[in-house]
C-alpha cells in the first residue's frame, strides 16, 4: 500500500476540511489546518476533535492529540507532502487560495482541490505546477463516505494520480478516477437520475415513495433519487443541475417542480420539507 505522506495540510478547516483531516490523521499522518482567521482555526480544531472523540466511542484508535496543529499562516504547509484546499465554492477564492498553497510548498508536493463543480483545468491555469495538482472530491460526511474521485486534469501527470489514488487507498477510501468533464462522475449520474424522477413525479407517473421504492427494490440503491434529493438539499441539486445544463444542454434542464420548491423554501431534509416532511432535521 502508498504509504501516506508524513504531514498532509488542509487549507480551510469547515465541514469538509475538518472531515478530510479527520480521515488522514486516523490513517497516521500529521496534519495541518489552516484557516482564515485565529478564531476559525480554533473552530476547525473544534470540529476535528469532535469527530475524533466520536471515533474514539466507537474503538477506533485515535493518534495523539499533537498530530493535529491548526493555524493562519500558510508557511505551516512548508513540510507539507499532499495539501488539500476545502475553501467555500468559489473560482476566485480558490484561485487566490491555491496560489498561497503554492507558494508555500515544495517542489515535490502535490496540491489537491476538494471542489465539487470548479474545473480542475481552470483552476490548474493559474498554477505554476499544474502537473503536481488534481481534484480530490471527498463526500459529505467525509467519515460515512467510502468515495474518494480523483480528478485529472490535462496537466496532472501519471505519477500524481497513482500517488493520490494510493493515499485515498490508505485512509480506507475507495479512489475512482475521472477525468476533467463538468459533474465529474457522480455528481452528473446522480443529477440525471434525480431530475428523471422529478420529472416523473411532475407527470404523475407515480408517487415519491414509490418512484423512490422501485429504484431502492428494483436496482437496489440505497436510497431513491428523491430521498437522495431532499438530504443532499434541492437547492444544492437546482444549482449542479444549472451548470450541467450550461454545460451539456436540455437533458439536464431543472424541472418547474424544482424550482418551485426552492422558490417556495423548501430545500428538503435541512428546512423540514422538499418531496418528503421531515419532522426531525
Ligand atoms: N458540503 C458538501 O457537501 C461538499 C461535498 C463535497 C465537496 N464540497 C466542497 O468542499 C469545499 C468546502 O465546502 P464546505 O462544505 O466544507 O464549506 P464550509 O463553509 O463548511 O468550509 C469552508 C471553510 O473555509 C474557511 N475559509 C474561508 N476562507 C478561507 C481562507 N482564505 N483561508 C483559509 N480558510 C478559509 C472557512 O472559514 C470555512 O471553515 C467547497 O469547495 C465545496 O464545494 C462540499
Amino acid at each position: 500500500m502508498t504509504t501516506l505522506p508524513e504531514t498532509v495540510g488542509v487549507l480551510g478547516g469547515g465541514r469538509m476540511g475538518a472531515g478530510i483531516a479527520h480521515a488522514f490523521l486516523l490513517a497516521g499522518a500529521r496534519v495541518h489546518v489552516v484557516e482564515r482567521d485565529a478564531e476559525s482555526a480554533d473552530a476547525a480544531r473544534e470540529r476535528v476533535q469532535t469527530a475524533l472523540a466520536r471515533s474514539a466511542q466507537k474503538g477506533i484508535e485515535i493518534p495523539d492529540a499533537d498530530d493535529l496543529t491548526t493555524g493562519v499562516g500558510t508557511d505551516a504547509f512548508a513540510d507539507a507532502g499532499l495539501v488539500i484546499e476545502a475553501v467555500p465554492e468559489d473560482r476566485a477564492f480558490k484561485l487566490d487560495a491555491l496560489a498561497r498553497i503554492e507558494g508555500a510548498v515544495r517542489d515535490d508536493a502535490v496540491v489537491a482541490s476538494n471542489t465539487s463543480s470548479i474545473s480542475i483545468d481552470a483552476l490548474a491555469g493559474a498554477m505554476r505546477r499544474p502537473q503536481r495538482f488534481l481534484g480530490l472530491h471527498f463526500f459529505n460526511p467525509v467519515p460515512a463516505s467510502a468515495l474518494v474521485e480523483v480528478v485529472t486534469g490535462v496537466a496532472t501527470t501519471p505519477e500524481v494520480v497513482r500517488a493520490a489514488t494510493g493515499w485515498v487507498e490508505a485512509i480506507g477510501k475507495t479512489a475512482v478516477v475521472v477525468r476533467d468533464a463538468p459533474g465529474f462522475a457522480s455528481s452528473r449520474l446522480g443529477v440525471a437520475l434525480g431530475l428523471e424522477a422529478i420529472r416523473m413525479l411532475e407527470e404523475g407517473v407515480a408517487s415519491a415513495h414509490d418512484i423512490d421504492t422501485a429504484m431502492e427494490l428494483g436496482y437496489r440503491h440505497p436510497m431513491g433519487p428523491l430521498r437522495t434529493t431532499d438530504i443532499v438539499g434541492l437547492d444544492v441539486r437546482l444549482g449542479i443541475a444549472e451548470e450541467l445544463e450550461r454545460a451539456f444542454g436540455a437533458r439536464f434542464t431543472p424541472p418547474a417542480l424544482l424550482r418551485d420548491l426552492v422558490a417556495q423554501g423548501h430545500l428538503g431534509r435541512k428546512t423540514g420539507r422538499g418531496f418528503y416532511e421531515w419532522s426531525e432535521r
